[in-house]
């Protein structure tokens, strides 16, 4: 069990918009936040942050809740674990034994195990490379060599791998990381395939390498890129870690984690080949960098990017493998809505070396002389000084259109092909019917690989028995967890019980009469009429409200904010009160007056049906039992009761003013 101490510390000192803003940037709206939401393919910003009451909201995809649901969703991370990644972010100390991994979901426990492993290989390897012998004499000194000090060593925690097969391998199993972890980490690799994973089985995957880890946006290491120094080797420059429950390359941007925040006051970045490039020019004070390494550039790299910065500037080599490489990514950005320049180094020249050997002025000068947009550049590319010849005309109007076509603003796509016309003297009519070619064939394949998708789906589609687990399914979630899977939103059986709930969210310590508060009220009514929630969940929620309110303590929306089992919901109904813009209160004052006067009204109203449910199910009951009677004196019994349940029904249903048929 995690002490409430420690959740409530969080709660205190990790401000929603600090957490939410690590990841995505966000733009003052009145009291509020606004920015891109992470958790779709969001254009509009409709994700809403709200400082005081500690919430985020999607309009768009309905993700809500505190910064423990922020995170949970972003990282992919069970609560307990959500927890613990703000603690750590935070310094506040948790300690041993406080979070029981064990009680963790398999999953959660596997990557907590990996994320230790590597966070362990980081350590290890980075203090080999400060204070090892083949740290200090031969890699090192390479670094140095090539224009890389300590500090930035450092800030990148670059290190050295092991120097015989199972360096790192022997020092974690030591250090009491299990082979498994070590193999699911990306660390080690089988030597025989066939063979198991244990310790004769294995070995380092990376040897005799300079060692960059690679961090997620918030700063995790979820593997490395190894740089491997000798000249005499067959073997790849680079190595990079396998993909792992943790490391989906691509979704990740190297660099992102130091960089983002000096992105965002640019707000501009660079995109760079290398992890050196990167390093390089960091140390050089140029920080808004970040690089794809080696991968090919995806739309969730461009996501990522977008949430921090619309501009982007593409440094590549201008060699036929980095103008190819760049000419690939230009389409992703600019699907991405993005707005895409790309500035090419001389041949043999890549940032890095451009900027050791020149410095940073000289390099910013030749950055913003060389940057063009997609059009410049493909004409650059395809047509070089053969400005007159027909065919390479043609083709290089194809290029552009086939870029113009994945370009989402339909303003931006009209103001690209006025230029391309003019630039190329091609009649504006030809290029809007070559884009179009491109968008209806973008359009079909996007059609067949839907209809594929679906058709893996319907055969994955095995269906699931409602009311238990699969068979073979053992793994149980403790009831707190399923409780947040299975989002209150959603759960249509407890209308009325649903309804009370967001009533004492709203409103549970205003005025309800001169003696109590709503809460109050609500909770006096629920003992007296003996009408508690029924539903597990409801009940649980009620019950520990009450016993809140019963230690003398304010019960309002905070509470119902923070408490784990209710916060969704909470940001759900919250969010939606505190977005009406002023214009809208303005407008409709009439309506937002009578709804604020109304929630006493609402409050009784929403108790009567509350005990219109619990009448109905005892005259239920009562009829069963009046089948089943066996002597005529029970019957009198449950005829009566019948009667008296039926005089109770009609004068709730009167109060209610509805007539139930
Ligand atoms: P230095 O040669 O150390 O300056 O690195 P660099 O970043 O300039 O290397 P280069 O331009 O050759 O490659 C750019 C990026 O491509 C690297 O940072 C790697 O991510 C990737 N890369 C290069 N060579 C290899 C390789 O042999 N294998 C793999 N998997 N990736 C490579
Ligand atoms: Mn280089």
């Amino acid at each position: 069990m995690i002490p409430q101490a420690i959740i409530d510390k969080i709660f205190d000192v990790a401000p929603i918009e600090e957490v939410v803003g690590e990841y995505v940037t966000l733009k003052r709206a009145g009291a509020n936040y606004k920015g891109l939401c992470p958790f779709h393919d969001d254009t509009n910003a409709s994700m809403s942050v709200s400082p005081s009451k500690g919430i985020f909201k999607c309009f768009s995809c309905q993700q809500g809740g505190n910064v423990f649901q922020f995170i949970m969703e972003h990282e992919g991370l069970s609560y307990p674990l959500a927890i613990k990644h703000l603690a750590e972010r935070y310094n506040i100390p948790i300690e041993e034994g406080q979070i029981d991994v064990n009680e963790l979901k398999e999953e959660a426990r596997i990557k907590e195990g990996v994320y230790a492993c590597l966070e362990f290989a980081r350590k290890y390897f980075n203090d080999r490379l400060n204070n090892s012998q083949d740290g200090t004499v031969i890699y090192r000194p390479y670094l140095i060599e090539r224009g890389i000090n300590q500090q930035t060593i450092d800030k990148f925690s670059i290190g050295l791998s092991g120097t015989h097969k199972s360096h790192l391998l022997d020092e974690a199993l030591k250090s009491g990381y299990g082979a498994q972890q070590l193999y699911d980490a990306g660390l080690v690799k089988k030597i025989n395939d066939d063979g198991g994973i244990i310790q004769s089985n294995l070995r380092d995957t990376f040897i005799e390498r300079i060692v960059f880890p690679i961090y997620n946006v918030s700063g995790k290491v979820l593997g490395f890129g190894g740089r491997i120094i000798k000249k005499d080797t067959k073997a790849p420059k680079y190595l990079n870690s396998p993909e792992t429950v943790v490391y989906e390359k691509r979704k990740e941007l190297y660099g992102l984690s130091v960089s983002k925040n000096d992105i965002r006051i640019k707000d501009q970045v660079f995109l760079v080949e290398g992890y050196m490039d990167v390093v390089s020019l960091n140390q050089s004070g140029v920080e808004n960098v970040v690089a794809a390494s080696g991968t090919a550039f995806t739309e969730e790299q461009a996501r990522l990017l977008k949430r921090f910065t619309h501009n982007i500037t593409m440094l590549f080599d201008g060699d036929i493998a980095g103008v190819n490489a760049s000419l690939k990514h230009v389409k992703t950005l600019l699907a991405a809505d993005l707005n895409v320049k790309v500035a090419l180094f001389p041949a043999n020249e890549d940032p890095d070396s451009f900027i050791q050997k020149r410095g940073t002025s000289e390099f910013q000068a030749y950055v913003i002389e060389r940057a063009q947009n997609f059009i410049e550049l493909i004409v650059e590319l395809k047509m070089g000084d053969n400005k007159h010849d027909p065919i390479k005309k043609a083709e290089t109007a194809r290029s552009i259109a086939e870029n113009i076509a994945a370009l989402p603003d339909p303003l931006k796509r009209a103001a690209f092909i006025s230029e391309t016309a003019i630039l190329l003297a091609i009649p504006e009519r030809i290029l809007i019917d070559e884009v179009n070619k491109f968008k209806q064939d973008s359009r079909k394949q996007k059609e067949r690989e839907q209809r594929r998708d679906e058709r893996v789906q319907e055969q994955q589609n095995i269906p699931i028995p409602i009311d238990g687990p699969p068979p073979g399914f053992d793994y149980v979630p403790d009831s707190l967890e399923i409780q947040m899977a299975e989002s209150l939103l959603v759960d249509k059986k407890n209308y009325q019980e649903q309804d009370l709930l967001k009533t004492l969210i709203l409103y549970a310590d205003q005025e309800f009469d001169e003696e109590q508060n709503v809460a109050q009220y609500i909770f006096k009514e629920l003992e007296e009429d003996e009408i508690w929630p029924v539903s597990a969940e409801y009940a649980e929620i009620f019950k520990e409200a009450h016993a809140y309110i019963e230690e003398h303590k304010v019960l309002n929306e905070l509470y119902f904010i923070r408490n784990p089992r209710t916060s969704k919901l909470a940001a759900d109904i919250l969010s939606k009160r505190h977005s009406l813009s002023p214009g809208w209160e303005e407008n409709f004052e009439k309506i937002v007056k009578t709804d604020a006067d109304n929630y006493k009204h609402q409050v009784v109203q929403n108790l009567n049906y509350l005990k219109l449910n619990h009448i109905e199910m005892l005259m239920k009951e009562n009829q069963e039992n009046l089948k089943t009677a066996d002597t005529d004196e029970d019957i009198v019994i449950f005829q009566n009761l019948h009667a008296n349940l039926q005089e109770i029904r009609k004068k709730v249903t009167d109060q209610i003013g509805t007539v139930i048929l």
